[in-house]
């Protein structure tokens, strides 16, 4: 799939650094068709290394995206399933915390510390060439 099979849109991209904390960054172009999203890894520094992570506004969702590895991105849905705060990737740790209560997800969003004991919504996510491809 190509980017230019999608059409083009603008999106917020946030830090999930607790409800009510998110914070909006600068608009940065990517292109949707369907329920999927192109991403330019251009646009995301963040992204181009293991370990990075970001909150984005993908068609009105929230979505974390985790750079698990050089070859992959996971993708999540960062509301905590506690109490509905937003989750934060930890590369130290290699899991994803809850600032709120403590609560901690595996990178599959399995919970593996409470009081969360429901698993994040995880969406498909492509590291395809130079760009990220998240299905929603
Ligand atoms: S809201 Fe996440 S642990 Fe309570």
């Amino acid at each position: 799939m190509s980017s230019s099979t999608f059409g083009r849109r603008d999106f917020l991209l946030g830090s999930g650094l607790g409800l009510g904390t998110l914070l909006v960054l600068p608009t940065v172009a990517a292109s949707a068709e369907g329920d999927k999203v192109a991403i330019p890894l251009a646009k995301l520094e963040v992204l181009k290394t293991v370990g990075g992570s970001v909150v984005l506004k993908l068609k009105g969702k929230l979505v974390l995206l985790v750079r698990d590895s050089a070859t992959s991105v996971r993708a999540f849905n960062p509301i905590c399933t506690h109490r509905e705060c937003v989750v934060a990737y930890n590369p130290g740790e290699k899991k994803i915390k809850c600032p709120c209560h403590g609560s901690q997800f595996d990178l599959n969003g399995h919970a593996v510390h409470g009081p969360a004991s429901r698993p994040l919504a995880t969406y498909a996510a492509d590291l395809a060439g130079e760009q990220i491809i998240v299905t929603l």
